[in-house]
């Protein structure tokens, strides 16, 4: 293990010599977001070396297609609610390799005619390393760019002007996020200085009045010693996206829980977690710019900013129920027993791995009372995402 890329080591360092310590979410942002040497976006690693096999780690489009194949058919249920627009539109956002949207092009132009006419396709990504991986892997829809096509952000969408699907996974468990820690003073925050040639961690005062303010807002009657994470650029995302949608919904599909399970007292290290090889450990300042760095999302904080800007919660539930809910039995009868497909299929289905690991927030705008097929079984979870007390 090293100390990792030499010139983003040198990048945050010179930061931190300069201003002093920086709190851990500017940390993560430089190590994971800095526009040369960052662990996304340096375009000298392949992004094959980031997510696959032979990379760090992987997500679901990498296993097996399924996941995509049953978006489509979620995707082709949302169109119908909306009355077939014209066009349906798909934002995703984070798209990684572009895996996940070559699944639901497929399978849409495949399985539903009526949807793929007219869907339009469009890809958010911020890092122009997995921009070129996505190019690449979308090479065979790259001719006609009123079905596909890439913006820079969701700022240069309008407002209210999207009718579709905003959808992502394995995004919001990738922004940079304030660790807190209670301690004999009360909750503080994990700042990161750089001492003798290393990086250390130390904590001080919360760096701002809005991460305060969150706080208050979940449970936290927490023991001295107890580490979390706050994921206030999920908050500033979902606003930015509820208020880009005119008609349609919010698919938000990653590794999270409640509020009350996030923040309950017996999770006392936090979720806080890097990756690099498919090994896993909890040190960000070893291998820098080389690792990935991740944490679980707070689904109900995500549900109560939606609502906050006129998006309703249409459900929460997990990977395995909503696969379940849009039949994927059916889709893996096509699969031959004891084939490395069926395998891998299940590996996104299985109750103590990734079928529950992840979950599917689902959001909606001016649809009235929507019934989705993938959020049909909704099997322990009481409508519980509301579970935070008025600031
Ligand atoms: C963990 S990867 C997820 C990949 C992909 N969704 C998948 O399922 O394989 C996270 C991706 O989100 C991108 N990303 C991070 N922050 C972003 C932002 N604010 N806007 C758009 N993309 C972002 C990263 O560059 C990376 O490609």
């Amino acid at each position: 293990m090293s100390a990792g890329h030499p010139e983003l080591v040198a990048a945050i360092a010179s930061e931190v010599i300069a201003s002093g310590p920086i709190p851990f979410a500017r940390f993560m942002e430089l190590a994971l977001y800095h526009p040369q040497f960052g662990y996304y976006m340096r375009s000298s690693k392949p992004a094959a070396e980031r997510i696959g096999r032979k990379g760090d780690f992987y997500t679901s489009s990498d296993v097996h297609p399924i996941l995509g194949q049953a978006l489509a058919k979620q995707a082709e249920q949302m169109d119908r609610l909306l009355g077939q627009p014209s066009p349906f539109t798909i934002v995703e956002m984070g798209p990684g390799k572009g895996l996940l949207a070559r699944h639901i092009l497929s399978t849409a132009r495949r399985d539903y005619p009526s949807l793929f006419n007219h869907l339009r396709y469009v890809l958010i990504e911020r890092s122009p390393a997995m921009r070129e991986a996505q190019r690449t892997n979308l090479a065979p829809w790259l001719d006609r760019p009123e079905r596909m096509t890439w913006v820079d952000g969701l700022a240069q969408i309008p407002p209210h002007s999207l009718t579709g699907l905003c959808l992502s996974n394995e995004l919001v468990d990738s922004f940079p996020i304030h660790r807190i820690q209670m301690t004999a003073r009360g909750l503080e925050e994990l700042w990161v200085d750089y001492r003798d040639g290393r990086f250390v961690e130390c904590l001080k005062p919360l760096s701002s009045d809005r991460l305060a303010s969150h706080l208050r807002r979940i449970p936290s009657d927490w023991p001295e010693g107890y580490r979390t994470e706050i994921n206030l650029q999920a908050l500033d995302w979902m606003t930015q996206v509820a208020q880009r949608l005119n008609r349609g919904f919010v698919l938000t599909i990653d590794y999270g829980h409640t509020a009350q399970d996030l923040y309950s007292v017996d999770r006392t290290r936090g979720t806080f977690l890097c990756y690099r090889q498919h090994k896993v450990h909890e040190d960000p300042f070893l291998d820098l710019g080389e690792q990935d760095m991740t944490s679980h999302v707070d689904f109900s904080s995500l549900a109560t900013a939606g609502e906050e800007q006129g998006l309703q919660t249409t459900g929460y539930t997990n990977q395995m129920s909503f696969l379940m809910g849009l039949g994927i039995e059916q889709m893996l009868a096509g699969l031959a027993q004891d084939s490395p497909e069926l395998t891998a299929a299940i590996q996104l289905l299985k109750p103590n791995g990734m079928g529950t690991t992840f979950k599917v927030l689902v959001q909606h705008k001016a649809v009235p009372s929507p019934k989705l097929d993938g959020l049909r079984f909704k099997p322990f979870f009481r409508s519980v995402l509301a579970t935070q007390s008025a600031a």
